[in-house]
């Protein structure tokens, strides 16, 4: 395998990572979702191609302090760029400078405790996958800002990082998201139906179609996740999320509120189309008691996953649901309710991990990323071809009895 120019941009010390075309390498890969719930992390041996196995699967929740700081940054992001003044990703007005370091740092001590940890198990991880906290995502403005340094978490940890998977993507034209389809590709070779359909309700829902061979899969963001409903249920109750759905169960859905909310224009723009956090808006429920409001929420979201059918070349046969919010029983039984066929099943019937699917995705992607293989294409985020990606970077200074120096 060519590894290209950035061969010379290596300052000094640790060898190259570097893969053959046929190799496999253990890869960890880190997810910060836009539900500020915490860190993913999931480790694999994988050759990026066909080859993988799951090795094990972590979680670091935030601390409410890091949650807090997230969504400040996440408001002071949105504030600069409605004034007009964030024109670069590398940009950190407000707090995002303090929240970048403090996400940087959990991202190295989690990091460091899953790699001891899976030395412990006799794996050592030689390359990281790192999403970082998205605290803005305008493609329309070829803008997206995810917080954590993968530079520093390379020099930190001692291996290399893969980061920043979003960028080369939009300085194709493509969304930069969803980026998790690469990863649902592979697992789709290890499942039997055709069309499947993987639903991932994080903060944001987003769908990946894969058809039968040689069809392209299809994919892009669906409409609102968790994210309407927890803040919802954050301002009235305190409580971080709606536990099983228990409160929307106990609702009544409102039509008024219901066709106003189906009525946001982002839901009826053809894909390719991502959307960040704050693309919809819950003011049609505002007045509503919670329990009627979540239902109604609950409702929409699962009217406008269902509604993707409508970009797709035909009705999937299973919808495999990842994701926290497939933990939500009324939303579950809603979006049985409105799917026009197939079964709607949780990841786990399918022998998959349903709340770490995302982090997998991002080991998946570092092991393609490094051999130079597409990580999006035309049909999943409307990039001009098929694309690899990613931000690199080899640690400077290399632990050196580990490296041998
Ligand atoms: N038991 C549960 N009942 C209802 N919702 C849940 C449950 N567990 C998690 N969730 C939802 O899942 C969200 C976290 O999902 P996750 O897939 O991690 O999203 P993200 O990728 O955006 O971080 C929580 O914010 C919450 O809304
Ligand atoms: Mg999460």
């Amino acid at each position: 395998m060519r590894v290209g120019k950035l061969e010379k941009d290596i300052v000094a010390g640790a060898p190259l990572m570097r893969l053959d075309e046929d190799e496999s390498c253990v890869a960890l890969g880190l997810m910060s979702g836009t539900s500020m719930d915490g860190i993913d992390a999931a480790v694999m041996e994988a050759d990026g191609v066909a080859r993988f196995e799951v090795l094990g699967h972590f979680h670091r929740p935030y601390e409410e302090e890091t949650r807090d700081l997230i969504r400040r940054a996440c408001a002071d992001a949105r504030a600069a760029h409605e004034a007009g003044t964030l024109t670069n990703r590398w940009q950190r007005p407000g707090c995002l400078m303090e929240a970048d370091e403090a996400l940087t740092k959990v991202h190295i001590d989690f990091a460091r405790e899953v790699m001891a940890e899976m030395e412990k198990r006799g794996h050592k991880v030689r390359l990281l996958g790192m999403h970082g906290h998205t605290v803005l995502h305008a493609p329309e403005k070829g803008i997206t800002i995810q917080l954590a340094d993968g530079d520093e978490v390379a020099q930190q940890v001692g291996e290399t990082v893969i980061w920043d998977m979003r960028a080369h993507d939009m300085e194709h034209g493509g969304q930069g998201a969803p980026l998790a389809p690469a990863w649902h590709m592979a697992l789709a070779q290890r499942l039997p139906m055709r069309p499947v359909m993987f639903v991932n309700i994080g903060g944001v829902a987003n769908v990946t179609w894969i058809g039968e061979e040689g069809e392209d899969p299809h994919a892009f963001d669906a409409g609102p996740g968790n994210a309407l409903m927890d803040d919802l249920v954050r301002e009235k109750t305190g409580a971080p999320f709606d536990r099983d759905g228990a409160l929307a169960a106990k609702g009544v859905v409102n039509e008024d509120a219901l066709r106003a909310l189906l009525a946001q224009a982002p839901l009826h723009a053809a894909p390719p189309r991502s959307f960040d956090r704050h693309a919809f808006d819950a003011s049609p429920v505002a007045d509503l008691p919670p329990e009627d409001a979540l239902a109604t929420l609950c409702r929409f979201t699962a009217k406008a996953i269902a509604q993707t059918v409508e970009w797709l070349p035909r009705p999937p046969e299973t919808w495999v649901v990842t994701g926290g919010g497939r933990h939500n029983r009324t939303l579950m039984a809603m979006l049985a309710e409105e799917v026009p066929q197939g079964a709607v099943v949780p990841a786990e019937v399918m022998e998959l991990n349903g709340d770490h699917m995302e982090a997998e995705a991002w080991a998946w992607l570092a092991v393609r990323a490094l051999k130079r293989l597409p990580i999006t294409w035309p049909s999943t985020t409307g990039v001009d071809r098929p694309r690899s990606g990613g931000v690199f970077t080899w640690p400077r200074f290399a632990p050196p009895m580990e490296k041998g120096v």
